[in-house]
């Protein structure tokens, strides 16, 4: 398959869309930019496109895919029941990073599912995403546009590098926005579970709801035999090639130890980096130094990880060493994609 890539210049948009919407409804495959990351789209009520998806990307078919909607009433056509505090989590972040997961209708195929008799919708904000879904009409399956396991693409040169030749078609519409995943709330229950940390942290959540509770897998490996209940969270996932540990502790007990162990390894000869910030990267003596953003803006270095893993997976880095970014709205969504990255490889200075 050639792989077509179709750069939305302006005033050529709608026409490009339109392409690609014809492509969705004929059930091939889309990479379309959302507000957090690339997707990788076929129609969700169609099993057998679910199934180039799972292929395209060399994904566990136990794991599944979010339905992304753009108008509210497609809600009620894919969910059996939505209780009031999640249409009120709707009211006021969607359109947005957030997907919730219902107890599914029968019109949504176990395909898309994994089997599961839930089904995860979200309804992005990207204009790009608003505008494919509504012209498709359908509603559209999509999980992240990488391989199985690599980092996910923010940018259509990440989505290339991964789907040269197995998807139909590219919608290139720059960089995204806010760089990770979406937020998954449970919505099956009596209260919101959080699933997978996102851009709407936990806080933002209990500030409309009142309460709402972290799942287990979310911090923690899990032990043999535990099931997370976002099936996605048990594989190792955004993993670069080089060995990444974390350093966790004050700044400069951080630099200090990162100094230490670079030394080390680049005098027995094995290529090191370091993932440092504007702040930072003054302090560090060796190493390939890789400044993932500002601390002051924290949504730079959500925006940055997954480019900065996926570049240092295009250079001779044998071990990666990260400072650790806890905190702020956004620190349990860059910390659960770090500490997965690092497979909970974590040294306290
Ligand atoms: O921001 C996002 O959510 C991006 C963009 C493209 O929208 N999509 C995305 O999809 O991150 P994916 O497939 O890479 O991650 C979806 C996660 C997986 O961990 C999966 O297990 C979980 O959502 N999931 C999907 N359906 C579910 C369900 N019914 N119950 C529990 N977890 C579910
Ligand atoms: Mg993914």
């Amino acid at each position: 398959m050639i792989t077509e890539i179709f750069r939305l210049a302006e005033g050529q948009e709608d026409e490009k869309i339109q392409r690609a919407a014809e492509i969705i409804r004929a059930g091939g495959l889309v990479a379309f930019p959302t507000e957090t990351v690339y997707g990788l789209g076929a129609d969700a009520l169609r099993e057998e496109a679910a199934a180039k998806i799972y292929a395209a990307k060399g994904r566990p078919s136990d794991n599944p895919l979010i339905a992304h909607i753009a108008d509210r009433s497609a809600l009620y056509e894919l969910a059996a029941s939505v209780p009031d505090w999640a249409e009120r989590l709707a009211d006021a972040f969607w359109p947005g990073p957030l997907t919730l997961v219902y107890p599914k209708k029968a019109i949504v195929p176990d395909g898309t599912t994994g089997g599961l008799k839930t089904v995860a919708v979200r309804m992005p904000s990207h204009e790009t995403a608003r505008k494919l879904i509504r012209a498709a009409g359908v509603p559209i399956a999509a999980p992240s546009a990488n391989t199985s396991g690599r980092p996910s693409p923010t940018t259509a040169r990440h989505v290339l590098e991964d789907m040269d030749g197995k998807v139909d078609c590219i919608l290139d519409g720059g960089d995204v926005g806010i760089g990770l995943e979406s937020t998954i709330i449970d919505a099956t229950g009596p209260i919101p579970v959080i699933l997978r940390p996102g851009y709407i942290s936990v806080e933002m959540v209990r500030e409309i709801v009142g309460e709402a509770e972290t799942d287990r897998a979310v911090e923690h490996p899990l032990g043999q035999g535990e099931t997370p209940k976002a099936p996605g969270m048990k594989y190792r996932h955004y993993a670069p090639r080089a060995r990444l540990v974390i350093v966790t502790g004050g700044e400069e007990a951080v630099m200090e130890r990162i100094n230490g162990l670079t030394t080390e390894y680049e005098a027995a000869g094995t290529p090191c980096g370091v993932i440092c910030t504007e702040e930072t990267k003054a302090g560090y003596r060796c190493g390939n130094k890789k400044v993932i953003g500002s601390r002051k803006r924290q949504e730079s270095i959500a925006h940055n990880l997954y480019a900065v893993l996926r570049q240092f997976d295009k250079e001779d880095t044998k071990v990666i060493f990260s400072e650790s970014f806890d905190g702020g709205q956004l620190g349990q969504a860059i910390m659960n994609r770090l500490k997965k990255a690092a497979g909970y490889h974590i040294i306290r200075a």
